[in-house]
């Protein structure tokens, strides 16, 4: 197995322990070596990309260049011009859905599916856009016959997300895009779970549309993040403006990436996502995604010994993404949260996630559940810390 660090480290806050961040899910930490530099030397040097023809404007053009050709490698597409830059998952998701639909289209989508999708599905529907929303099992896996069956003769769009941030379920988005793809419906994953940590191959898969976090399982920068166009499909941008491109023309571009990047990029952050995507390349997602499944066991083998606890989603790491919830009986979700903070200096996520159908699919709404998301430098020996000051907190609330 490849050389990972620990994720202990010191940041800057008020504590002599390390934290043990088991929180990648919501953004990913610490950020491989050499990330923070180059962000910390491109805002030194950051012309505007792509406006003007000096040095440094070019040297920032070449910053994204180089990210963009990093992404297309990483999910195997031969044309990084596919892939278009965004702040986050969430713009690039309504980019897509907004881009895409219109009155009189029907949507399939599932129900563990993050705000991000499903607030956007809700605006458009106030538009004349119809939506399915496909039930999830009490594991929270939407079946792949379920969704295929919702296709109507108007179904515009299926959105599935490629594993739930809050069961960590993986999705059956291969048969869903091969169904949608011969009846020649357009397909969007939402992959803010899985990019750069689940293998994923445009090659092969013949999905329209992805969206991700440079931020998460990509180890990037917050302010990161990116939709893949595939080529032919007919999108409208959600903003217009500057490219620096067609200058001569009041009409945006209509080529890729230009015609979905308007205005000034995020030349600083897209800098320290470079090589954060060099350095998963480096490793191998599949490398990486070994790691994590091995991870996700320890996880899921120590919280079903400990009575008192429920886990949810898959019990097979293989059908999960990286994300674990439990709950503690009789305890609160966000209590647990803050003990395990305060005890352990373990930093987990309690709540809803931004996802409440999710937690009503698993029956965990309103109070949610807690998120344990372990990330490529999360240790063996970080989990077992983890465990023991969980048994320990239900010990004393017992
Ligand atoms: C499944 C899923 N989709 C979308 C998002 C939104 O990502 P971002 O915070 O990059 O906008 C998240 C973030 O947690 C997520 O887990």
């Amino acid at each position: 197995m490849a050389s990972f660090s620990s994720s202990r480290w010191s940041p800057d806050l008020p504590r002599s322990v390390p934290y043990i961040y088991l929180d990648n899910a919501a953004t990913s930490l610490p950020k491989p070596p050499g990330v923070a530099k180059a962000v910390g030397d491109a805002i030194l040097r950051a012309g505007n990309p792509g406006r003007s023809g000096h040095a440094l404007s070019i040297r920032s053009a070449r910053d994204l260049f180089a990210a963009r050709e990093s992404l297309a490698e990483v999910f195997g597409c031969a044309d990084s011009s596919r892939f278009v830059f965004s702040e986050n998952a969430t713009f690039a998701l309504n980019q897509a859905i907004k881009g895409v639909l219109r009155p009189g289209d029907h949507v399939v989508t599932t129900s563990v599916e993050h705000n991000s999708v499903m607030r956007p599905l809700r605006r458009m529907e106030e538009a004349g856009v119809r939506v399915t929303v496909v039930p999830a099992g009490k594991d929270g896996v939407t079946e792949a016959r379920d969704m295929i069956g919702a296709f109507r003769e108007q179904t515009r769009l299926v959105v599935i997300v490629h594993a739930s941030n809050v069961s960590g379920a993986l999705q059956p988005v291969e048969d869903v895009v091969a169904a949608a793809h011969r009846r020649g419906i357009l397909t969007l994953i939402d992959a803010a779970q899985t990019a750069g940590s689940l293998p994923i191959d445009l090659s092969s898969l013949p999905v329209d549309l992805l969206a991700a976090s440079g931020h998460k399982g990509l180890l990037g920068p917050q302010g990161t993040g990116f939709l893949f166009v595939r080529e032919g499909v007919p999108i409208v941008p959600l903003i217009e403006g500057g490219t620096g491109s067609r200058s001569e023309s009041d009409h945006q571009p209509e080529f890729l990436p230009d015609a979905l990047e308007s205005g000034t990029q995020n030349s600083v952050g897209v800098a320290g996502l470079a090589v954060s995507l060099s350095w998963i390349l480096r490793k191998g997602v599949e490398t990486i995604r070994r790691r994590e499944i091995v991870l996700v066991d320890l996880l899921l083998q120590g919280l079903s010994r400990m009575p008192g606890v429920m886990v949810y989603g898959p019990a097979d790491p293989a059908r999960r993404g990286s994300a674990v919830s439990f709950r503690v009986e009789g305890m609160d979700p966000a209590e647990v949260g803050m003990r395990l903070e305060k005890r352990g200096g373990v930093l987990v996520r309690a709540g809803l996630h931004c996802s409440p159908n999710g937690h009503r699919a698993l029956g965990t709404f309103p109070a949610g559940t807690v998120r344990v998301s372990p990330g490529p430098f999360t240790t063996r020996a970080e989990i077992a810390t983890f465990l023991s000051s969980l048994r320990k907190i239900r010990d004393s609330s017992a």
